[in-house]
C-alpha cells in the first residue's frame, strides 16, 4: 500500500481524502516511480473542483498530481531507456494524473532524466510550468533576438520560467506583476518591470511582437493597442477571444492570438535541461509544504500570489 491524496467526487478543498490505496504495478512500456517531490499547479486544483471534467471525466476515486520527482522504482518489460534507482522527472499528465502519492505509474516517454544541478523539488516543476513557457514564447509567439516580449504574470510559476527563457532567446523582456515582486522579475533578467498595480500597460504608447499573458488576465482585444501591427498574443487559457481570431477575424487582422496547451516531450525537457546546466534558468520555490499538507497548499495556490512555484515533498 501508498500514501496518496485522493478524492472521490468534485469539489473543495473538503473532498481531498489522504489515504493508503494499493500500490500501482507498471505496464510493459511504463516506469514506476517512487515520489521524492510533486510540483502545485492551478490546474491540479481546477480539476479537483471539477473545472476540467470534460477532461478528466467522472470516474473516481482520482488520486490527484499532475508531475513530480523521484527515482525509478521498476520498469516494464519493455523500458530500455531506464534503469531503477535513476532519477528522473515523471509526467502522468491531466488525464492520467496520480502524481501526489509515494508512487506513481508514468508511460516511459513521460519519464525524464532529471537534471544534475537540480534539487527533486525543483525537478518537479519543470514539465508543466517549464514546458509551458517554452511552447507558448517559441511555438506559439515564434519568439526570436531582437523581438520586444512583455510577459504578464512574470512572477508566477509559468511567468517566472518565461521571463528567462525569453532572455535565452536575447530578446527585450518586459515584465508585469505587483508592486512587491519587482525586484525578484528584475533579478529574474527583465529588462523592464510595470507594476500592475500602478500602471496598467495596456494603456501605454509602446508596443511589443509578443504580449504572453502567462496568468491570463487581460484579454486579446484589451492588448490589440500595445501589439505591433504583426504582434502575437499568447495566454494559457483556451478562451472565447482567442478562438475567434483564430477562427474569424484572423483573416481581417495581421494580429494573432493563440493559447498553449502544454505537451512535455522529451526534446522541450532536454532543451530546458541545457539551460538549467548554463545557469541560463533556474528554479525558484516559494513554498514547500508535506504531502499530508496538500489542502494547505491547494490554499495557498487559489490565493494566485505564489511567486515562483509551490511543492509538495512527499519522501
Ligand atoms: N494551458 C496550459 O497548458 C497551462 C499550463 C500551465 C499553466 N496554465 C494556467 O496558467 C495560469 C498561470 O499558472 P501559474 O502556474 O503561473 O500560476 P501561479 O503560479 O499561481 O501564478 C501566480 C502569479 O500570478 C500573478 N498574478 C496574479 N494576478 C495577476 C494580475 N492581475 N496581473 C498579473 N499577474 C498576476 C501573481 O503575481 P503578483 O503577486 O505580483 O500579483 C503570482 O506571482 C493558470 O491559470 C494555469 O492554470 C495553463
Amino acid at each position: 500500500m501508498m500514501k496518496a491524496v485522493v478524492i472521490n467526487r468534485y469539489g473543495g478543498n473538503e473532498v481531498i481524502d489522504i489515504r493508503d490505496v494499493p500500490l500501482p504495478s507498471p505496464g510493459p512500456k511504463d516506469v514506476l516511480i517512487k515520489v521524492h517531490a510533486a510540483s502545485v499547479n492551478p490546474v491540479d486544483w481546477k480539476i479537483r473542483s471539477g473545472m476540467t471534467k470534460i477532461l478528466t471525466g467522472r470516474t473516481f476515486p482520482k488520486i490527484l498530481g499532475s508531475e513530480c520527482a523521484g527515482e525509478v522504482a521498476e520498469t516494464g518489460a519493455e523500458v530500455t531507456c531506464f534503469r531503477g534507482g535513476e532519477h528522473v522527472i515523471g509526467f502522468p499528465g491531466i488525464r492520467r494524473l496520480s502524481a501526489f502519492a509515494e508512487y506513481v505509474v508514468v508511460s516511459q516517454h513521460n519519464a525524464f532524466a532529471r537534471p544534475q544541478t537540480l534539487t527533486f523539488e525543483q525537478a518537479s516543476a519543470m514539465p508543466v510550468a517549464g514546458v509551458t513557457a517554452l511552447q507558448a514564447l517559441r511555438d506559439l509567439g515564434h519568439i526570436k533576438e531582437g523581438k520586444k516580449v512583455l510577459i504578464n504574470g512574470a512572477s508566477g510559476g509559468v511567468g517566472h520560467f518565461a521571463v528567462q527563457i525569453a532572455k535565452v532567446f536575447n530578446v527585450h523582456v518586459t515584465a508585469v506583476c505587483s508592486s512587491p515582486n519587482a525586484d525578484f522579475v528584475r533579478n529574474l533578467g527583465a529588462d523592464r518591470v510595470i507594476r500592475y498595480d500602478i500602471e496598467d500597460f495596456t494603456k501605454e504608447e509602446k508596443q511589443y511582437d509578443i504580449i504572453f499573458d502567462a496568468v491570463t488576465k487581460r484579454t486579446f482585444d484589451e492588448c490589440r493597442r500595445t501589439l505591433t501591427e504583426r504582434g502575437i498574443y499568447v495566454n494559457t487559457l483556451p478562451v472565447f477571444s482567442v478562438l475567434l481570431n483564430q477562427f474569424f477575424l484572423g483573416f481581417f487582422t495581421r494580429q494573432k492570438a493563440a493559447s498553449v496547451m502544454v505537451r512535455p516531450n522529451a526534446a522541450d525537457m532536454n532543451w530546458m535541461r541545457t539551460q538549467i546546466e548554463k545557469d541560463k534558468i533556474r528554479i525558484v520555490i516559494d513554498r514547500i509544504y508535506p504531502l499530508e499538507e496538500i489542502r494547505e497548499a491547494f490554499a495557498y495556490s487559489e490565493t494566485g500570489k505564489a511567486r515562483g512555484k509551490i511543492i509538495l515533498k512527499v519522501l
